[in-house]
């Protein structure tokens, strides 16, 4: 099987490659390493030697055909299985990840393709979903909330009413209503 293209091969570090005249942002520190990670599954090697390097403020697309270990490499990285060789290092230190929810402690977020949103509550219920801001009497307050959410969502160039259910709008704005949700609970990477 072939191995997921971008990350084995990724040159210089797995920086992105970027148009002309597109300067790139100075290369950060690593934020997130996989370092000769392996996982094997019954029957099938699902990952053989895979390392990958995520510097703070790059972007990468990870690509490869269907079985290639895509979805086994991000399972790794946030969490949901564990490698059977090599391992991960977070901000320089290594780092294991038992399950998810260790993962999104240590800042690691993850938007699925199915976005994993309430679609009949509103946008501002979506971003704040279990993490509500409340008022003295312990309720929702929902002033606050639409405010809060109506500037996260400004400062992705999204001008949506947060008061509006999520399902009524397109596909593109849901996902980035999710990213958006990801990076305010203060994820480091996405
Ligand atoms: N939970 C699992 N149990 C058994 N085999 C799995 C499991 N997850 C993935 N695999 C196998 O590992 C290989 C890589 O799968 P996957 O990471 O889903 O590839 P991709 O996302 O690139 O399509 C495939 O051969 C797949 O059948
Ligand atoms: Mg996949």
């Amino acid at each position: 099987m072939a191995p997921p293209e971008a990350v084995p091969h990724a040159p210089a570090q797995g920086r992105t490659a970027r148009p002309e005249g597109v300067t790139a942002p100075p290369a950060g520190d690593a934020v997130l390493e996989a370092r000769s990670v392996s996982k094997r599954f019954p029957g099938v090697v699902a990952l053989d030697d895979v390392s990958f390097t995520l510097r703070a403020g790059e972007t990468h697309a990870l690509v490869g055909e269907n079985g290639a270990g895509k979805s086994t490499l991000i399972k790794i990285l946030t969490g949901v299985h564990q490698p059977d060789g090599g391992g991960l290092r977070l901000g320089g230190r290594p780092v294991s990840f038992a399950r998810p929810a260790e993962a999104q402690r240590a800042g690691i977020s993850t938007i699925h393709q199915e976005v994993n949103l309430v679609p009949l509550m509103s946008v501002a219920r979506n971003v704040f979903l279990g993490r509500e801001p409340r008022n003295r009497l312990g309720l929702i307050d929902f002033a606050r909330m639409h405010r809060e959410t109506t500037e996260l969502l400004d400062g992705f160039g999204i001008h949506v009413d947060p008061r509006k259910p999520l399902h009524m709008l397109g596909i593109g704005t849901r996902q980035m209503v999710a990213l958006a949700r990801a990076v305010s609970v203060d994820a480091q990477a996405v």
